[in-house]
């Protein structure tokens, strides 16, 4: 090996050692007669110091170095007069006998620092220096561990780690496929898995019976925060189980994750219906650091002259507590950013509590002392409290009151990134009716079953069918899905013809999996947990990116290979792509 030790070990039990270091130049410093220098590697830094006492023509070589460079140091450890005390090597400084300039540095385009000056683009371009950043490196730590983690729990518990294809045919997870050529199939394409979901439940036709993969998954989607277009998943499937059983093993996974990897005790998991999570919070993925439930105020506000409120299908509110006091520049401004496209409220209700126990609303006109009196006893509100409404039609008003929800929950501090509150949302409808196709599509995916007792509704109102289907919420972010499958050839074409699918279509894309239910079929079930997801809400990130090494940005680039990129003619031609047409 070319050094003795890194630069993050050595301490006073090493004084008087002669060492060998290889490392990066972080910084030096030249003070006339003493050339201080630092040298980095992924285990930490460590001072070099070259004096009087130092040959005249090393002392020399020092002063060449210049940051990122790669050095190797042999010298000996000294007890440091200046110490440091906040970082491990921060007692001793190697007293430096010889340097090797292993490999210069052309300038860093941006100082490889934990705060560094670099903008997220040159970042990206230059995503091997940005490695080299401590934060960044210790999210792929972090990253490590879990992965490490999650192998350690399931395999205790009897799981088998088996890869599946990445070269396979559509797999119907609601997203766009990404498409490869075939050279040796003219004119035809391999799609990239969304998710191994089909193979995983013929892997329990095999008789594996319990399967997890930590596996790349790909979808052709628009990006946002939580969203790449390659991620992984913690993808994991059982046979012969129930809905309960699966929930606690993985409700189980995650507390091993946070109590191995954070060193936190999480209590059991809150459970919740979809219905509702979409009554109380308006999504199917609330934020439960905080309250700040709905309140559905119809049989209140209604039936007194007030146009806007008597012809909207809902009309709900929330209690932001202690914000009586915003002045009317402050809630003219919430109601902009409301009113934004991306929100699209056309106005927003308030009613104050005032400290001096008095109501006061902007529809007053409306509204007598009762009718207030009457609406602040429905959020159990005190004084000091704002109640914030909106009305319209149900689906959107839940929408845009969320968004609401979340922005106030954000402005009072309710949100800190060191409190996780899990959820477990459970009993999906099956089926989700889309406007653009007019036709209805499955919620999760066509494979999930729809609750037996449901099952009769399929023709009669398929829109209220529920699924045997969960998701694993933490902090407002969906970590997980999963459901229990159908298992049953009849069932399944069932479920393809309510999706639109003619018979000889769900053959052509399904038939593998249909036939392979009629040789033993297992009951089974499985979910998929989002890991770049999990690992950014242990790092306390806003976005996957940085617990991913090599990202894309939001248009879908890697600008620092730069792709998606043409290929030549002759590739093309051997793909037989025409691109003449
Ligand atoms: P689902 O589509 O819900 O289920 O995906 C499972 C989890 O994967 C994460 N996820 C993503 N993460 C980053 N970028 C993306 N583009 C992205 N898309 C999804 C989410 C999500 O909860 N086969 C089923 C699982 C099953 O039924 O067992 C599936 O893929 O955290």
């Amino acid at each position: 090996m070319l050094r003795t030790h890194t630069c993050g070990e050595l301490n006073l039990a090493n004084l008087g050692e002669t060492v060998t270091l290889c490392g990066w130049v972080q910084k030096s410093r030249d003070l006339g007669g003493t050339t201080f220098i630092d040298v980095r590697d992924r285990y930490g830094l460590t001072q070099l110091v070259l004096n009087e006492d130092t040959s005249s023509v090393i002392r020399e070589k020092g002063r060449t170095l210049g940051r990122e460079f790669v050095v190797k140091v042999t010298g000996t450890v000294l007890e440091r007069t200046n110490k440091n005390l906040k970082m491990p090597t921060g007692e001793i400084e190697i007293a430096v006998n010889d340097i090797e300039i292993i490999n210069a540095s052309k300038i860093p385009p941006f100082m490889i620092e934990d705060e560094t000056d670099g903008g997220e683009e040159l970042r990206a371009k230059y995503r091997y220096l940005d490695l080299r950043r401590n934060p960044i490196r210790n999210n792929l730590m972090l990253r490590h561990k879990m992965a490490q983690e999650v192998r350690k729990y399931l395999d205790a518990l009897n799981f088998i780690e088996v890869e599946t294809p990445v070269l396979i045919k559509s797999t119907p997870e609601g997203a766009r496929d990404f498409v490869v050529p075939s050279r040796m199939n003219p004119g035809e394409f391999y799609a990239l898995p969304q998710s191994p979901q089909t193979f995983k439940q013929l892997l329990m036709v095999s008789g594996f019976d319990r399967y997890f993969q930590i596996v790349k998954c790909f979808r052709d989607e628009d990006l946002r925060a939580d969203r790449q277009p390659e991620f992984t998943q913690i993808d994991c499937e059982l046979a012969f189980i129930e809905q309960e059983d699966i929930l606690n093993i993985f409700e189980g996974l995650t507390r091993h994750l946070f109590r191995t990897v954070k060193g936190i005790e999480l209590n059991e998991f809150p459970r919740m219906q979809y219905a509702d999570a979409m009554r109380l919070y308006g999504s199917d993925k609330p934020d439960r650091r905080f309250g700040m439930e709905f309140v559905e105020l119809n049989g209140i506000m209604q039936g007194k002259g007030f146009s806007v409120f008597d012809n909207a299908e809902l009309i709900v509110g929330i209690n932001a507590k202690g914000c009586a006091e915003y002045t009317r520049k402050q809630l003219d401004e919430l109601t902009e950013w409301l009113k934004r496209p991306q929100i699209g409220a056309t106005g927003l209700i308030y009613c104050r509590y005032q400290a001096d126990g008095t109501l006061k609303s902007s529809v007053d006109k409306f509204y007598g002392e009762d009718d207030l009196t009457n609406l602040a006893a429905a959020f159990n509100a005190e004084p000091g409290d704002l109640i914030l409404i909106l009305a319209g039609h149900s689906q959107k008003v839940r929408k845009q009151m969320n968004e609401l929800r979340l922005e106030m929950g954000t402005r009072l501090g309710l949100r800190d990134k060191n409190t996780f509150a899990p959820l477990w949302v459970l009993d999906f409808p099956l089926l989700e009716w889309d406007e653009e196709s007019g036709r209805y599509h499955a919620m999760h995916h066509p494979f999930t079953s729809p609750k037996p007792e449901d099952i009769a509704m399929l023709d009669t109102e398929p829109g209220e069918v529920r699924a045997n289907a969960y998701d694993l919420v933490i902090n407002g972010t969906e970590i997980g899905g999963g459901s229990i499958r159908i298992h049953d050839r009849g069932l399944q074409s069932l479920m393809f013809k309510h999706l639109g699918f003619s018979a000889e279509e769900a053959q052509k894309q399904f038939g593998f999996l249909m036939d392979a239910f009629e040789y033993g079929a297992p009951p089974h079930g499985g979910i998929a947990f989002g890991f770049d997801r999990l690992c950014s809400i242990f790092a306390g990130l806003d976005s996957i990116r940085d617990v991913i090494a090599f990202p894309k940005n939001n248009s879908g680039r890697d600008v620092m290979i730069d792709t998606p990129s043409t290929i030549s003619e002759a590739q093309m031609n051997e793909l037989k792509i025409n691109t003449t047409v």
